[in-house]
Formats: structure tokens, C-alpha cells, sequence
């Protein structure tokens, strides 16, 4: 396992973190598959993984209890433990102290190593202000239960910028990964934070599994390095090239995905990525913008909705529609007219609710209406 330091007080972490956000399930995304998944943290954590990230939401709210748990019989002393304050769970001071000392029962521990605002944004950073969240963690820091104090983030690059130069950091959380390096922060974010010695962490660093299974179009690109070219290993790659970047998480759902990631952050040191690869990321990368029409990474934000519309779902088959051809269109086809009425995109109430909750300010209601119009047809067939 390679490292790398990370926060004020310089603590050695691996490159690799584990991010306990996509979790195996048993269905429901509150039933973590919890046998599976203690192996797959516990197996990530003998081969040297040290930073674990939750979040109170995660799961259901599950996320954290199961962490709790599986660092358990020694674990919790080999890790450092990030997880968040739900920022829009926050009403009033005493929120900030009911809702930690949830996290540390929950987690079983009593500090949090990194602790972050979660996402905040353009409403919820002078709301934290207000409600004097800076002053709240400078306390638990000088009382030894909050160890860096950080923030993690969704928004554009300018709040980006305001919201580092607003107070002295530690760390703070990016969404970052090769198709995204114009989004939210991006890469101007990633070099300002760099320049104010900011450390970062980086989150959907697969773009949401995106990347893991590139259509034809992009699989096509990646061939051109080798036939056992895997764009997964070559996507991570991509992040640790850069300094500026300190730990990358993962949100790995299953053992063979973990062993993966273990093994391509434990590659001997020397240079991440080969010249070609470096030649050829950017085709990938334009080639990926132009596919795909929405750009969801099913991070389930935006759930649950009221009327009970599965949105990253109907967005999936959406974008598979638009980017593979052939039989892959009708199983989407298929798919989507197998789903309960309640779940399609023609269940949409436009309520908005789920638009103030997604990170990539996706238009959700005026795109619902687009994958709605795109499998009309598929349902008329069908009725
Ligand atoms: N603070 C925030 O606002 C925020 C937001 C998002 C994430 N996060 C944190 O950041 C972590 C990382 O983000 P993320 O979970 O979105 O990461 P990601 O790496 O972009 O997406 C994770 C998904 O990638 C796929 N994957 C991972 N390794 C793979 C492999 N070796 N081969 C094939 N597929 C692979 C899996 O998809 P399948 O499950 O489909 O196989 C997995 O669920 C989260 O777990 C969470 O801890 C924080």
C-alpha cells in the first residue's frame, strides 16, 4: 500500500480509503450484507488501508453502526475514522452536540479523526456560519474528540474558493474524477486548494461505477493500450498522478472490487501512469462528454422521492439507452416497463425536492420528462 499525509498534523494515510457509501446489500439499501461487507472492510484494512469514511446518512442511516461494528476486536485502533455532520439536518445549536454524540455511539468510539461539514453548499455554508459550527468544532478539537476538521463539497468552483479562503481547514472532500475535471471544483478547485495548502480527499473517483464499465465507444479508446488494459485501475491511476491529490476514496461493493483497488493503490512506487495512457485519457475523457445526457452518479441523494419515483435508476437506463446499442437498448427497454408505475419517470409530481438535494444540480424533473418521452414508445409497444 502506498502513502501518503493527510491534515494540520500530518498523519500517514493510505492512499486508498475505504468509502462505506456503496456497500453491499441484501435489496433494500438499508440492509447491508453485513458478513460481506466486514470482510471486505476488514480485508482492506489488513492490506493497509487506514481511513475509513461514513457519513450519518449513508445506508439508510446504517452506514455508520455498521462501521461501528465491523472496527470491532481491535480494528478501530488501525484506522483513522471520517464521518460528517449532515449539515441540513442542523436547525439549531444543540443539533451539532446531539447529532455527534449519535455518531460516536453509533461508530463506538469516542473521537473522530476526520470530521467534516457534509456537502456543504451555497445555502448551508452561511446557515453553519450562522449557527457557529466553526467555533462548535474548535471545541471538540480542544476537547479531543474531533481530530482534523474539514469539509466536503458539491457546489460550483467560486463558493468553492469562498468557502476555503472562509476559515483555516485542515482537509476538505471533492467529487473529482477523469470525466469531471470541469465539474463543481474540478481541477481549478483541486490546484487552488493545493495552492492555499489545503489537503484533499477525493470522493466519486469512478464517477459512480461509471467508469468501471465504459460502453463500446470508450472500451474501444482503451484497447488501443492492450486488450487487459482495465479502465478501473487506469481511472485511480489517474487521481494518484496528481500531488495535489492525498487519499482517494472508494466506495467499493464487493470482495473482488476490493481486492482490485487494494492492489492498484499497492503498486511499487514510480510513475502512475504510462506515456500512452497519458495520450490517450484525453480522447477518453471527450468522448465521455459527449455520450452521456445526464450526469448522475447514483449516489441516491435525491432519495426518497414522495411519489416514489426511483430516479438514479430511471437515469441509468436513460444514459445506457443513449451510449450502448443493440440488445443492451432493449433490456433497457425492458427494464424500464417492468418497473412498478410508482417507480417511472412518469410518476414525477415536479415537487422539486429532489433538485435541492442533488450534488450534480441535475434538473431532475425537466430530465425525468425526457427519459419518460424516450421510453414512451418502449411502453406503447408494450401496453
Ligand atoms: N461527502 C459527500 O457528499 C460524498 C458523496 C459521495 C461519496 N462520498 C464518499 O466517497 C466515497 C467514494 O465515492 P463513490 O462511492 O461514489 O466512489 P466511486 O468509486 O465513484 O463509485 C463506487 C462504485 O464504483 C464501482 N467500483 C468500485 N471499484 C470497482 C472495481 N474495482 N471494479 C468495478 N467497479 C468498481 C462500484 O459500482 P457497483 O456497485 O455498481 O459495482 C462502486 O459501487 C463514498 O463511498 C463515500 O464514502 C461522499
Amino acid at each position: 500500500m502506498q502513502y501518503r499525509t493527510l491534515g494540520k498534523n500530518k498523519k500517514k494515510v493510505s492512499v486508498l480509503g475505504f468509502g462505506t457509501m456503496r456497500l453491499p446489500t441484501l435489496g433494500s439499501e438499508s440492509e447491508i450484507n453485513e458478513p460481506v461487507a466486514l470482510e471486505m472492510l476488514r480485508y482492506a484494512i489488513d492490506h493497509g488501508v487506514n481511513y475509513i469514511d461514513s457519513a450519518y446518512v449513508y445506508h439508510g442511516e446504517k452506514s455508520e453502526s455498521f462501521v461501528g461494528k465491523a472496527l470491532a476486536g481491535g480494528y478501530r485502533q488501525k484506522v483513522y475514522l471520517a464521518t460528517k455532520m449532515p449539515v441540513w439536518l442542523v436547525q439549531k445549536k444543540e443539533d451539532f452536540d446531539r447529532i455527534f454524540n449519535e455518531q460516536l455511539a453509533r461508530m463506538q468510539t469516542d473521537k473522530i479523526d476526520f470530521y467534516l461539514l457534509h456537502c456543504l453548499q451555497k445555502d448551508s455554508w452561511p446557515k453553519m456560519l450562522e449557527l457557529g459550527a466553526l467555533k462548535w468544532a474548535e471545541k471538540m478539537q480542544s476537547d479531543g474528540r474531533i481530530g482534523e476538521f474539514g469539509f466536503s463539497f458539491h457546489d460550483n468552483y467560486d463558493l468553492f474558493t469562498r468557502i476555503v479562503d472562509g476559515y483555516d481547514w485542515s482537509f476538505c472532500q471533492i467529487q473529482y474524477n477523469l470525466v469531471n475535471e470541469d465539474v463543481q471544483a474540478g481541477t481549478r478547485g483541486l490546484k487552488y486548494a493545493a495552492k492555499k495548502g489545503l489537503d484533499v480527499v477525493i470522493m466519486e473517483p469512478l464517477f459512480g461505477g461509471t467508469l468501471a464499465n465504459p460502453p463500446p465507444a470508450i472500451r474501444e479508446i482503451w484497447d488501443r493500450i492492450g486488450k487487459d488494459c482495465m479502465p478501473v485501475d487506469a481511472a485511480l491511476r489517474w487521481l494518484w498522478d496528481k500531488p495535489e491529490i492525498n487519499l482517494v476514496l472508494s466506495g467499493m461493493s464487493s470482495m473482488e472490487q476490493t481486492r482490485q483497488n487494494v492492489e492498484t493503490a499497492s503498486r511499487p512506487e514510480g510513475s502512475w501512469l504510462s506515456e500512452q495512457e497519458r495520450e490517450i485519457i484525453p480522447l477518453i475523457q471527450k468522448t465521455y462528454r459527449k455520450l452521456y445526457p445526464v450526469p448522475c452518479t447514483k449516489c441516491r441523494y435525491c432519495m426518497p422521492c414522495p411519489s416514489g419515483v426511483d430516479i438514479p435508476l430511471n437515469f441509468e437506463l436513460y444514459n445506457n439507452t443513449a451510449v450502448f446499442k443493440g440488445n443492451a437498448v432493449k433490456l433497457c427497454r425492458i427494464l424500464y416497463t417492468s418497473l412498478p408505475a410508482s417507480q417511472k419517470a412518469s410518476a414525477c409530481k415536479k415537487c422539486g425536492i429532489c433538485e435541492e438535494k442533488c450534488p450534480q444540480q441535475i434538473p431532475i424533473s425537466k430530465m425525468l420528462e425526457d427519459v419518460n418521452k424516450q421510453f414512451a414508445e418502449a411502453e406503447g409497444a408494450n401496453a
